[in-house]
Parts: structure tokens; C-alpha cells; sequence
């Protein structure tokens, strides 16, 4: 019997010191020291021994259990130690890696020129308004004073809504000088910006769909020289200091006189380049002093009030800004372009 222990001893101890993971530990518990294990095997033979023999083999049964115990115990710990430590291999943080940068996106560049356009007509004292683009006809071109049989009107020209042409994509933001009139009377001092609609063919300078802001300033005694001051001064803050301008003749509906205002090309500095078609100026607005038919559609006697109008399209003002030839890059929204910004 005590070689029978001296060899469970052994083999057990060799068994448990070589197992690799928890589960083993636990079987081997089961093999040698469980109820039906080998140890226990060998103790219920003790009744077959002597009186004297007895008691030494129940003290080395004991031994051979705690020391088994306690190889156990070892292993565990052994264990748990070397399963910590690869967990930790695992989850280590280098902090000499150099960080992943999150992109950042940032305002599209047509809408960095408006912000900037905006803070210049803040700094004046202008409100700065929004308005609906399906529009009534009403108000984009009857209450402009534009006759019914105005090509503007066209069906080939507008994107009307329904068969008597009733509403419509609007064409131009003028119509927010109407419905500022109608919502804050005068004095007033605004601009609007917005998103117009024309039947145009995409191409280099047209799309069907792009933007325009409108101003207005109704006041007593307005007269072409605050027109022609306001917005020399905020062509040079857009276009820099010292840019030259134009004031050309025009006509539109809804003012007289009405002019285009023309800024010297700023590629060439006048001389003339396919930037400004030879030229030497480029168009920037449409402007002039308010009818006084549309005053007085808007219920305002026109003895008492005047003002003046204009519309810049804010496509062209991006890109006069920005230098980009071409204005379909505004719209298609490739990545490439927009990063430069
Ligand atoms: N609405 C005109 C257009 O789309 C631009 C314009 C011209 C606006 C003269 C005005 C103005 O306010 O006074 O061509």
C-alpha cells in the first residue's frame, strides 16, 4: 500500500504541475482525490491491513491528500497568474502609436462667401430674412410690376407648379422685397438669401437651380447715391479695397432707373482674359431704386418713401471669391474640391 501512494503521489503531483488550464486541474481533483478516485480507491483497502499497520498507512493517506491539495492549490494560482499576464499582453496600450485624426467636415464654400456676405450687411444695420422658393406668381413677378406678357414668364423659362400658372419655383428672390414690405412695413433694411429656379441647361455659368440674395432699403429721402455707396462699399470689402466698379444702365420691372453693376476683372485687372471673356469687368448685380408702382402695390406713397433694390448671385460672388472657373464644381460636391476650402 505505501508504494500504491508513493506512485499516486508521484504521478498526480507530475500530472497536476504539467496541466495547462483550469478545466484539467479540475479533472485531475476528480482522478485522484473524488469519490471514485484512486486515493479513495486505495483507503477503502484499509481494512485488510494490521492494527499497527493501520494508522502509519491512514497518516500517509492524509499526507499524500494534503500535499495533493495543496499541488493543486499551486497550480491554480500558477495559473490564474500566467492567464492575467496574457490578458494583459493582450489589452496593452501603446501610447507611442500615433493617434487616428477624425475628419472634421466643415460649411461648403458657397456658404462661407454668404456667411461672409452676411456679416457685411449686419455691420450695417441690415435684417437679414427668408421666404418660401414655391412661390405665387402674384408675387414673383405681378407685384414686381411685370407685365403678363413678359418673356420672363415664359413656360419655356420657369418651372411652373400648375396648368394656369399660378404658382411656381420662384425665379428670383425679389419677391421676398414684396413679402418683407407686407410682414415689416417701412422702414426697412434687408436682405434674403436664397435658392432660385430657372429651365437653364447645365453648363460652365447656367444650372437650374441656383442662388441668389436680395436686397431692399425703403426709407424718406433714399436716393441712388446711398445705392451706389452702400454697394461700392460692400464690393470692396468682397472683392478688396481699391476693386473698381461700374454702373451700367439696365432694365428691370420693378425698378427705375436699374442698372448692372460690373466689377473689374480681377484676373486681368481690365486689360481683358477669357476669365472675363475679354471684358475687362465682370457682372456682379442687378440694382436700382424701387418703382413707384411696387411701392404703392405695397399700399407706401412714393412721394413720401423711396428706396432701392439689388440681387447678386451668390454662385458668381463664391467663385469671383474662391477663383473657381467652373460652377457645376459647386454643385457636384466632390470631396476632392470641397477639402480645399
Ligand atoms: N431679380 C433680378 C434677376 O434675377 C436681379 C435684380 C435686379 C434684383 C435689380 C433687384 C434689382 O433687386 O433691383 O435678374
Amino acid at each position: 500500500m505505501k508504494e500504491q501512494l508513493e506512485a499516486i503521489l508521484r504521478t498526480a503531483t507530475n500530472a497536476i504541475r504539467n496541466s495547462a488550464a483550469a478545466p484539467d486541474l479540475e479533472a485531475l481533483r476528480v482522478k485522484y482525490l473524488g469519490k471514485k478516485g484512486e486515493l479513495t480507491a486505495i483507503l477503502k483497502q484499509m481494512g485488510k491491513l494490521t492494527a499497527e499497520e493501520r494508522p502509519k498507512m491512514g497518516k500517509m493517506a492524509n499526507e499524500v491528500r494534503a500535499s495533493l491539495e495543496s499541488a493543486l492549490e499551486e497550480q491554480a494560482a500558477v495559473l490564474a497568474q500566467k492567464a492575467l499576464e496574457a490578458r494583459l499582453a493582450l489589452e496593452t496600450v501603446d501610447v507611442t502609436i500615433p493617434g487616428k485624426a477624425v475628419e472634421a467636415g466643415h460649411q461648403h464654400p458657397m456658404y462661407i462667401a454668404l456667411d461672409e456676405f452676411k456679416e457685411i450687411f449686419i455691420d450695417m444695420g441690415f435684417e437679414v430674412i427668408d421666404g418660401p422658393e414655391v412661390e405665387l406668381s402674384e408675387y414673383n413677378f405681378t407685384k414686381l410690376n411685370t407685365p403678363d406678357d413678359h418673356p420672363a414668364r415664359e413656360w419655356s423659362d420657369t418651372f411652373y407648379l400648375d396648368n394656369d400658372s399660378k404658382t411656381l419655383l420662384r425665379t428670383q428672390t425679389s419677391p421676398m422685397q414684396i413679402r418683407a414690405i407686407e410682414r415689416y412695413g417701412v422702414p426697412i433694411r434687408m436682405i434674403s438669401p436664397g435658392r432660385v429656379y430657372r429651365k437653364d441647361e447645365v453648363d460652365a455659368t447656367h444650372s437650374p437651380m441656383f442662388h441668389q440674395v436680395e436686397g431692399l432699403v425703403i426709407d424718406k429721402g433714399v436716393t441712388m447715391a446711398d445705392l451706389k455707396g452702400t454697394l461700392n462699399a460692400v464690393i470692396q470689402e468682397i472683392y478688396g479695397s481699391g476693386t473698381k466698379t461700374r454702373f451700367r444702365p439696365h432694365h428691370f420691372p420693378f425698378t427705375e432707373p436699374s442698372c448692372e453693376v460690373d466689377v473689374q476683372c480681377h484676373k486681368c485687372g481690365g486689360k481683358g482674359c477669357p476669365t472675363c471673356k475679354g471684358e475687362g469687368w465682370i457682372e456682379a448685380l442687378g440694382a436700382g431704386m424701387v418703382h413707384p408702382k411696387v411701392l404703392s402695390g405695397c399700399g407706401i406713397d412714393p412721394d413720401v418713401y423711396s428706396g432701392y433694390a439689388f440681387g447678386f448671385g451668390l454662385e458668381r460672388l463664391a467663385m469671383a471669391r474662391y477663383k473657381i472657373s467652373d460652377l457645376r464644381l459647386i454643385f457636384e460636391n466632390d470631396i476632392r474640391f470641397l477639402e480645399q476650402f
